[in-house]
């Protein structure tokens, strides 16, 4: 039987060298598998006498167990040592930064925050936002705003105008965001709160001008609105836009056609050291222009004016965010340049509440 300890021997050192389990799995088939050593053995048996079967059945089986139990011992080994590899081959360090996308490093720009700015202000205040689009009918860019036909303010415009159309109509690019006032009045019955952000143009272009720039309408249109309800809400509103306690305010009378009286507003500022500062100082900065709607429009609109009356002002979006966010030039606004973006721009998911802060 020297050949079965030589055999063990054999098959116990190969299990024991077996570095991996499909390694250990041919030396299984090697020695117990059909055609394997031990099977062969246990084959002889059946040609034996009864008492050789005996004594060898007893030790080849004895063979057999032993090579059984040390190769689930040794794939026992082997398997937890793949585990162990594979766990730390594949290790994720949840301590390193992740990798910011979009959202992270993505900004808004400072034109559309402070629009946002702005509908969270007067949302606040009861109004909602109308639109309309950037290429206007004369008659609501004008007409019906009380410039009369060769009235000298559409020349101080600047329009951009199109090519006449089929139907003879010259279309433009809207001069300012007051044809959304009467597109409003066209559309829905008093009580009407609207603020009205959006594009306009003007074919002007130096260092303060940009052909392409930005305006903010508001209208109150009802039965009793008048210059009180419209001076408390400029106030309310500049003081939450620039997010100080007080400002003051200076009313001077001033000409637009659809309103009557009209005014400009200046807000008191101090530019000390180079530096615009808001509610405070003696010094002072035209941010807007209003008035009461001028019964013409109200007329033009369909509205009454013995029944109606309202107010109405406007205001340049680009300049109160450079003054609000400091910015000293207005060209970069429409460079697309990323440098400039992601220093002045604003991080998506602030978005501008009153509870929470308008400008984060
Ligand atoms: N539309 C005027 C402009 O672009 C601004 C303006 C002034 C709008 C007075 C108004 C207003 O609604 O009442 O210069």
């Amino acid at each position: 039987m020297s050949d079965l300890t030589a055999l063990e021997a054999e098959t116990l050192t190969a299990i024991a060298a077996a570095a991996d389990e499909a390694a250990l799995e041919s030396v299984r088939v090697g020695a117990l598998g059909k055609k394997g050593s031990i099977s062969a053995l246990l084959a002889t048996l059946g040609k034996m006498s009864p008492d050789e079967r005996k004594s060898a059945g007893v030790q080849i089986n004895a063979l057999k167990d032993k090579v059984s139990e040390a190769l689930g011992a040794r794939r026992a080994v082997l398997k937890e040592a793949a585990l162990e590899a594979r766990l730390s081959s594949e290790r994720v360090d949840v301590t390193l930064p992740t990798r910011e996308t979009g959202i992270e490093t993505g900004r808004i720009h400072p034109i559309s925050q402070v629009m946002d700015e702005l509908t969270a202000i007067f949302a606040d205040l009861g109004f909602s936002i109308a639109e309309g689009p950037d290429v206007e009918r004369d008659d609501y860019n004008f007409t019906k705003l009380n410039f009369p036909e060769g009235h000298p303010a559409r020349e101080m415009h600047d329009t951009f105008f199109f090519a006449p159309n089929e139907a003879g109509e010259r279309k433009l690019l809207r001069t300012h965001t007051s044809p959304v006032q009467v597109r409003t009045m066209l559309a829905q019955k008093p009580p009407i709160r609207v603020i009205c952000p959006g594009r306009t143009y003007r074919c002007d272009s130096d260092q303060t001008h940009t052909p392409m720039f930005h305006q903010v309408e508001g209208l109150v249109i009802d039965k009793q609105a008048n210059l009180g309800h419209l001076k408390w809400i400029l106030e309310e509103s500049c003081k939450a836009f620039f997010e100080v306690p007080s400002v003051k305010m200076r009313f001077r009378p001033s000409f637009f056609p659809f309103t009557e009286p009209s005014m400009e507003v200046d807000i008191q500022c101090s530019r000390k050291g180079g530096e615009i500062r808001f509610g405070e100082g003696d010094d002072w900065l035209e941010i807007l222009g209003c008035g009461m709607v001028h019964p013409n429009v109200l007329r033009n609109c369909g509205l009454d004016p013995d029944e109606y009356q309202g107010f109405a002002w406007g205001m340049g979006i680009d300049r109160i965010a450079m003054l609000k966010y400091g910015m000293p030039d207005l060209r970069p606004f429409f460079d697309a340049d990323v440098r400039w973006l992601s220093h002045y721009g604003f991080r998506p998911l602030d978005f501008p509440t009153l509870a929470g802060g308008l400008s984060g």
